[in-house]
């Protein structure tokens, strides 16, 4: 084969195809393609949450010690608020447009686009301002938003990435990076892998500070299951089994049975032969965040968003009607459902306004700054409902 006609390295052709493809390769991966998203029943709620598990958070002391220090660890409501707020952030700025305005001749309108990534990632950006965070860490975080998404699915997966699957989320990833102003992101997925694994060697190292982090997190995403004959604490263990073992060791978790460890490895497995081979194909595609980029204008307010999905503890979800208020007041009755675990003001049952998310405490604080910062993400100062222009909550 002549020189000219070489095949070119896809990190190369994706490098050319900007952000566009490897977002349309990454949506069409995880919301129309996976057949775990068209089943219901435990093969999705382990996806969903061990997924977050993996990828989401990274646990080196100098990371869990700030984060333990933001004393919103202890409380449950707080600790789930966070679990769904960076639920809704990255798949904000996972799923909706990542596409700068070029720099205008003169001074541009302000844009129609839709710029929920941007707003998200100020958000986030924001948020860390706060606090001293060294920029291995934060390489490390965002290293572990590329390969745990590759190991989770290589470990327990229905299939395993293809090569254009992994590239794109490392494209994606390595944008959110420089809009984080994350430096020295490395060129390459295969050299951020190598990076990684030399950091978590040098760092990933036992500390109560990781323990303390795990635990109220543990205890969120196992609280659906019911406590009765320890079915909630089997899941606990379950979850312990999922974790590489450096990783468990650096949480301080206990290491597990062997039979309970092979029983868990055993199960995913079949999981995963049922995904691929007996699971229905997909009927609709499934979004954890609302696909429309006009949030719904209520009653004159301020408009607002909700997810798709609600978690136990039900942050964003409006406050039943009628028969539904009828239903949630016997599942009270019944002891099936915690009364304090009623959508109302508590769980800001109004929706969510991408510059309010973040603790409770920031929620009426920074809003001119992320929305001014969105729009400097995105070329041109954003408009209408994504600025606070009603002015009204
Ligand atoms: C790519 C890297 C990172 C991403 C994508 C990321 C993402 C996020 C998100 C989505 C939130 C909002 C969570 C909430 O609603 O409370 C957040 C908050 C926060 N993150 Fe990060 N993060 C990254 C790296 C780090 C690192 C390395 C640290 C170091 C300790 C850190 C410390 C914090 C702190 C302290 C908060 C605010 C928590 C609070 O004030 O209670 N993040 N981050």
């Amino acid at each position: 084969m002549s020189q000219r006609h070489r095949l070119m390295p896809l990190r190369q052709v994706m490098a050319k195809l900007g952000l566009h493809i490897p977002l349309l390769v990454l949506d069409d991966l995880l919301v129309l393609r996976s057949p775990n998203l068209a089943s219901p029943g435990p093969p999705r709620w382990i996806e969903g949450h061990a997924g977050k598990f993996v990828a989401n958070l990274s646990y080196e002391p100098s990371i869990s010690e700030l984060l333990v220090k933001t004393e919103q660890l202890s409380q449950l409501d707080a600790v789930s608020k966070r679990h769904v707020d960076t639920g809704i952030m990255i798949e904000t700025w996972s799923s909706c447009p990542l596409s700068k305005i070029s720099p205008p001749e003169k001074p541009q309108d302000p844009s129609p686009l839709d710029p929920r990534a941007y707003l998200a990632i100020a958000r986030v950006n924001w948020l860390h301002r706060k606090y001293k965070i060294s920029n291995d860490d934060y390489l490390y975080t965002l290293s572990m938003f590329v390969i745990g998404p590759i190991r989770g699915a290589e470990a327990w997966g229905w299939r395993t990435l293809s090569p254009l699957e992994r590239q794109a989320f490392f494209v994606l990833w390595r944008e959110v990076g420089q809009l984080m102003k994350i430096k020295d992101i490395p060129d390459t997925l295969e050299e951020l892998i190598v990076w990684a694994d030399a950091y978590e060697e040098r760092c990933m190292v036992p500390a109560t500070t990781n323990h303390q982090l795990i635990v109220p997190l543990l205890e969120v995403v196992t609280s659906p299951m019911p406590t009765l004959f320890g079915w909630r604490n089997l899941w606990y263990r379950i979850f312990i089994c999922l974790q590489p073992d450096r990783l468990r060791v650096a949480l301080m978790l206990p290491q597990q049975p062997r039979i309970l460890a092979s029983l868990v490895n055993g199960t995913i497995r079949c999981i995963g032969f049922y995904l691929r081979y007996l699971a229905l194909p997909l009927v609709w595609p499934r979004r954890a965040i609302p696909e429309v980029s006009k949030p719904d204008p209520v009653d004159g307010f301020l408009p607002r968003m909700r997810p798709n999905a609600f978690n136990p503890k039900p942050w964003y979800k409006p406050e039943p009607q009628g028969l539904a208020r009828l239903l949630e007041n016997m599942k009270v009755v019944l002891g099936l459902q915690n009364p304090e675990d009623i959508p109302g003001p508590k769980y800001r049952s109004q929706g969510y306004r991408l510059e309010e998310l973040g603790p409770l405490r920031y929620e009426d604080y920074g809003h001119d700054e992320v929305i001014r910062e969105a729009g400097e993400m995105l070329g041109c100062p954003l408009s209408g409902h994504w600025a606070r222009e009603t002015g009204k909550i």
